[in-house]
């Protein structure tokens, strides 16, 4: 079977292309992997190179060992996935110590994205706490979560309840709340490092000046979340600036948001309520 054949790159193609059309891509910015299973590398393995260089991980991934993944290429363009997918994206190894990786296919001219390590970090996390879930990590450049992100300080508690309380179901899509970074150097490994450590506790992880990234079991579920965090932050921003610049007066309250999580079974974050 093509890799262009299986169901999780006409998915991968997809999130590229909606989230291109959202605004969230200019440029390179951005990146999007995905966990493969082993179904799908059996059923495209008689495609891949192994003759692809091996290089060493910063970071050695040891619970990743012998794992394939979809990713963006370094400074390629989202929007290009349809149109050239073996150039925007392509099939990454990982050896079977998680100490070094290599092109199984496609990403021709390019390596994988330069937060490639964050990706990882980022999978080895949610192996640990949601027992494999996870198969789909997504970094995006929102414009109302960057603009948030000037307004606010980098604090999980003031984001959350900011979103929550002006759109009452962002506490449905994220009843833990959203962890916030304060600036740090794109691809740097102390970005990586702490966005691992956040992803731990929340799904979400606001890079302050730079965009979101997100961690969720499927291309939808990732879409959803950084949509919604997204649609939330334009909201807050919008009914501030109407109010001539000051919080907004009429917002959900902590009462009110405990009545939607009783509604439909969540346990939020008891941290972030009053
Ligand atoms: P890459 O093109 O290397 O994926 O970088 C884009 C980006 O957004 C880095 O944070
Ligand atoms: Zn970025």
């Amino acid at each position: 079977m093509s890799v262009l054949d299986l169901e999780c790159v006409k998915g991968f193609i997809r999130l590229c292309e909606d989230a291109f059309a959202h605004g969230w891509h200019e440029a390179n910015g951005g990146n999007l992997s995905y966990r493969m299973d082993e179904e799908d590398v059996d059923a495209c393995s008689a495609c891949f190179s192994r003759e692809g260089t091996w290089i060493s991980l910063e970071h050695p991934a040891p619970s990743l060992a012998g794992a394939h993944f979809l990713i963006t290429g370094s400074g390629k363009y989202l929007r290009n996935a349809v149109l050239d997918p073996a150039q925007t994206f392509g099939i990454v190894e990982v050896d079977n110590l998680g100490a070094a990786w290599r092109v199984a296919w496609g990403l021709e001219g390019a390596g994988p994205s330069s937060e490639l390590e964050t990706h990882l970090a980022t999978y080895e996390t949610a192996l640990q706490v949601s027992d494999g879930a996870n198969r789909v990590v997504y970094h995006a450049h929102c414009p109302n979560i960057i603009a948030l992100s000037t307004l606010l300080p980098a604090d999980m508690n003031t984001w959350t309840r900011a979103l929550w309380k002006v759109m009452t179901e962002s506490i449905i899509v994220f009843p833990q709340g959203i962890g916030v970074l304060p600036w740090m150097i794109p691809g740097s490994p102390e970005l990586a490092q702490a966005t691992c450590e956040l992803m731990r506790a929340y799904k979400v992880c606001v890079w302050t000046q730079h965009g979101v990234m997100v961690r969720a079991a499927s291309f939808d579920e990732a879409f959803g979340l950084v949509h919604t965090v997204e649609k939330s932050c334009g909201i807050y921003l919008q009914a501030r600036a109407a109010n001539g610049g000051e919080d907004p007066q009429f917002l959900v309250s902590d009462e009110q948001l405990r009545l939607v999580c009783a509604r439909y079974g969540l346990t939020p974050n008891e941290d972030l309520l009053c």
